[in-house]
C-alpha cells in the first residue's frame, strides 16, 4: 500500500514520488492551502494540498485528527523560511497528488498528549499508543528483549516455557487463583515466578535455561509494581554466586550497549549491611552522593532521650545526614522533610543548622542543641564533616525504621539539592540476611524466598538463624532493583531445615512442596539463577518514572483495566459451573 514511511523522508528524497499511509496528526488550512501532519510509526511529515487539485482538496477538507489516510505525492524541499528544524522531516514536504481516506475517526475522547489523565489514557489505550512517546517506549522495549535474547541464545541458554496454571510458589505476595471446573473447590495459582519449575528444569538435566516469563502477584501496586509483569528468568546448573553474577552482569552490559550504546562501567559489590548503613536502602541510588552516618556512640549519654534511647539499644540507630548548603532552608522546607519522614513511619526528624562551622558548638542553630554538651555538638559536626551552611538531619529509633525514613529523606534531598549525578550507577547487593523476624506474627520469613541457600552450614543456620546470611544477590541500577536471584538449596535436608525455621510444618511442607523435596532426593546438581524485571529495565532505559508507560496494556494502581473493564463480574451459570458462590457483601 505504501512506498515509504513518513518519518523516513529527507532532503535527499526531493523530486521522487512517494505513497504514504498514516494518521492525520493535524490539519491546518492556510492561505488557500491544506497542510496535513501525516504520522506513521516512523514519524511525522508535512503534506500539502493545493486547491487546483480539486479531488484531493475536497477529500482534504473532510480530514479530522486521527483520520486514517493514504496519499501519493511529490517530495519537495520546503522554502528556507519554512524549514522546521524541530521536525526530523522538517526540510521537506509532500505535494499531494492523490488522497484516499482509508477510515474516518470519530471526535477524539482525549487530547492525545501528556495532559490526558492516566485513567483516560488507559481507557483509550489504542489511541494513546499512537503517540510518539509510547511508540518510542514500545520500540525500545522490543530492542531490549531482542538484545537479551540475542545474548542468551548465543551463550547456549535454552528458551523454555513453564506452566501458567500451576500451584502457588511463594515469592511473598498473594496469589491470583483460577478455579478448576473439573475439580470443584480446587484452584490453580498463577505463578508469582517460574521459580520452582526452573529448579526442576535444571534437575531435569537442562544446563542453562531462560524464559521471558509473565509473573502474577496480588500485592499493593506502585509506580514500579504491576500485578502482572515480565521477568527475564534464568537458571544455571553447576554454578556458584560468582558464576551467576558474572553471567548476569555480562548480559546486562551487552544489553545496555546494544540498546542505548551505553557503557555501564563497573558493578561494585556491596553487602546488604553496608547498603543499609550508608544509604538506608537495599537498593541504593549511587548517583546520589549523600550518605547516612551513625552517631550512636556520640549521643548515648546525651540528655535528649529521643537519641539516647535508640543509641543505647543494640536494635536501635541514630543516623545523621548532612545536606550541603541547606542551612538556608525555611521552616516550611524542614517541615516538609519531616512530613516525608513521618510518612515512612518516623516519629520526627531532628535538625541542626551549621551557621558557622569555625565556631563549633556556638555556630549550631537547633531546637535540640540545648540537650547536648559542646563536646557532643562538636563531635557530631566532626563525624559528618559539617561545613558552614549545612543542614544536618537526624533520625533515631529502631534501626530498620530509621534506615527506611532516613533513606527516603536522603533520596528527596538528593533531588531537591540537585545532587543526583547523570548516567548509570549499577551495583550488586549481596550477603543478605537469610531470614527476617516479624514481630507481629513472631516468626521468621525468608528475605528472598525459601529455596535460597544459606552462606553457612546447616548447623550454624539452625543455631543462629537471624545471623545467617544467604547466597542471594540483587542487581540495582540507579536506585531500582532490576534483578534478584540466589544459589538454591540442592539438598533435601537443608530444604527441610529451612521450611522448619520458617514455621512450615512438615505436613504442610509435604503438601505444598512435596514434589520439590522428592525431586531433591534424586541427584540435584548445585544450581542458581536470577530474574530481571524487564518492565523496570525498560522504564529506566526510556527515562519513564512508571513501568506503566513501557507496558502496552498495564493495569491501574487498583489492578483494573479501564479498557476492558477487567476484572468483571461473571454470570450465575459460570459460577455454578465452577461450583463457586459469591458472598453477598462482595457484589
Ligand atoms: P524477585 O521477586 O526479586 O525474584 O523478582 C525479580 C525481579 O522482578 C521484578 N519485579 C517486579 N516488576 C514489576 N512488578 C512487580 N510486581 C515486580 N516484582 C518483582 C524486580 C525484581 O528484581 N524467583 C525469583 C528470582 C530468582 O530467585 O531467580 C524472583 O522472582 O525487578
Ligand atoms: P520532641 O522532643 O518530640 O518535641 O522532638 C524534638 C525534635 O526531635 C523535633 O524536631 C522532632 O522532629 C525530633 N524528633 C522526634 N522524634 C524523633 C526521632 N525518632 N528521630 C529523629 N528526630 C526526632
Amino acid at each position: 500500500m505504501r512506498s515509504h514511511f513518513c518519518g523516513q523522508l529527507d532532503e535527499h528524497m526531493a523530486g521522487i514520488t512517494v505513497t504514504l499511509c498514516g494518521w492525520v496528526q493535524r490539519r491546518r488550512d492556510l492561505g488557500g492551502l491544506i497542510f496535513i501532519g501525516l504520522r506513521d510509526h516512523h514519524g511525522v511529515v508535512q503534506a500539502v494540498i493545493e486547491p487546483d487539485n480539486q479531488q484531493a482538496f475536497a477529500s482534504g477538507e473532510q480530514l479530522r485528527n486521527e483520520f486514517c489516510i493514504r496519499l501519493t505525492g511529490l517530495v519537495r524541499l520546503r522554502p528556507d523560511s519554512q524549514r522546521n528544524e524541530a521536525m526530523a522531516t522538517g526540510a521537506v514536504e509532500v505535494l499531494v497528488d492523490e488522497l484516499e481516506i482509508l477510515n474516518v475517526a470519530a471526535p477524539l475522547p482525549l487530547l492525545m498528549s501528556d495532559d490526558d489523565s492516566e485513567e483516560t489514557r488507559l481507557r483509550y489505550r489504542y489511541l494513546d499508543l499512537r503517540r510518539d512517546r509510547m511508540q518510542r517506549n514500545l520500540r525500545l522495549r522490543t530492542r531490549l528483549t531482542r538484545a537479551l535474547r540475542q545474548y542468551l541464545d548465543s551463550h547456549d541458554f535454552q528458551d523454555l516455557e513453564t506452566p501458567i496454571l500451576t500451584r502457588a510458589t511463594p515469592e511473598g505476595a498473594r496469589d491470583y487463583l483460577v478455579p478448576s471446573r473439573v475439580h470443584p473447590g480446587s484452584f490453580y495459582a498463577l505463578p508469582q515466578s517460574p521459580q520452582l519449575f526452573k529448579q526442576l528444569l535444571i534437575m531435569g538435566g537442562m544446563d542453562r535455561y531462560y524464559q521471558i516469563a509473565r509473573c502474577f502477584r496480588d500485592e499493593d501496586l506502585r509506580a514500579d509494581r504491576q500485578p502482572e509483569f515480565t521477568q527475564l528468568d534464568m537458571e544455571l546448573a553447576f554454578v556458584d554466586e560468582q558464576d551467576v553474577r558474572a553471567t548476569a552482569e555480562a548480559l546486562i552490559r551487552h544489553t545496555f550497549r546494544e540498546v542505548l550504546d551505553a557503557d555501564l562501567g563497573s558493578f561494585p559489590v556491596m553487602s546488604w549491611h553496608e547498603a543499609m548503613q550508608r544509604y538506608g536502602s537495599d537498593k541504593p541510588d549511587l548517583r546520589n552522593p549523600l550518605e547516612l552516618i551513625s552517631i550512636d556512640a556520640l549521643v548515648t549519654d546525651s540528655e535528649f532521650k529521643v537519641f539516647a534511647g535508640p543509641a543505647a539499644d543494640p536494635a536501635g540507630r541514630v543516623a545523621a545526614l548532612r545536606a550541603p548548603g541547606a542551612a538556608s532552608y525555611s521552616r516550611k522546607q524542614i517541615d516538609d522533610l519531616e512530613a516525608l519522614a513521618k510518612k515512612h513511619a518516623a516519629k520526627g526528624l531532628a535538625w541542626m543548622k551549621i551557621n558557622r562551622a569555625q565556631d563549633g558548638a556556638a555556630g549550631v542553630q537547633s531546637p535540640i542543641a540545648k540537650f547536648f554538651s559542646d563536646a557532643q555538638l562538636n563531635a557530631i559536626q566532626t563525624a559528618v564533616a559539617a561545613e558552614t551552611g549545612d543542614l544536618l538531619l537526624f533520625g533515631a529509633g529502631p534501626e530498620s525504621q530509621v534506615n527506611q525514613f532516613m533513606g527516603a529523606v536522603r533520596l528527596q534531598l538528593g533531588r531537591d539539592l540537585d545532587l543526583v549525578e547523570p548516567g548509570w550507577k549499577p551495583l550488586w547487593v549481596v550477603d543478605f540476611p537469610m531470614f527476617e523476624y516479624d514481630q507481629d506474627s513472631a516468626r521468621l520469613y525468608a528475605l528472598h524466598h525459601p529455596f535460597t541457600a544459606p552462606d553457612c552450614s546447616l548447623e550454624q543456620m539452625q543455631q543462629a538463624p537471624e545471623q545467617a546470611l544467604s547466597k542471594a544477590y540483587d542487581m540495582v541500577l540507579n536506585g531500582a532493583e532490576i534483578g534478584g536471584g540466589s544459589i538454591r538449596i540442592h539438598r533435601p535436608d537443608m530444604q527441610q531445615a529451612v521450611f522448619d525455621l520458617l514455621g512450615i510444618a512438615a505436613e504442610e511442607a509435604q503438601e505444598r512442596f512435596g514434589f520439590l523435596l522428592e525431586a531433591l532426593k534424586y541427584g540435584c546438581p548445585p544450581l542458581g539463577g536470577i530474574a530481571f524485571g524487564i518492565d523496570r529495565i525498560a522504564a529506566l532505559m526510556a527515562g519513564e518514572a512508571s513501568i506503566r508507560d513501557v507496558i502496552a496494556f498495564p493495569k491501574t494502581t487498583t489492578a483494573a483495566c479501564p479498557l476492558t473493564q477487567a476484572p468483571s463480574q461473571i454470570d450465575q451459570a459460570q459460577l455454578d459451573e465452577l461450583s463457586l458462590q459469591v458472598n453477598a457483601g462482595a457484589e
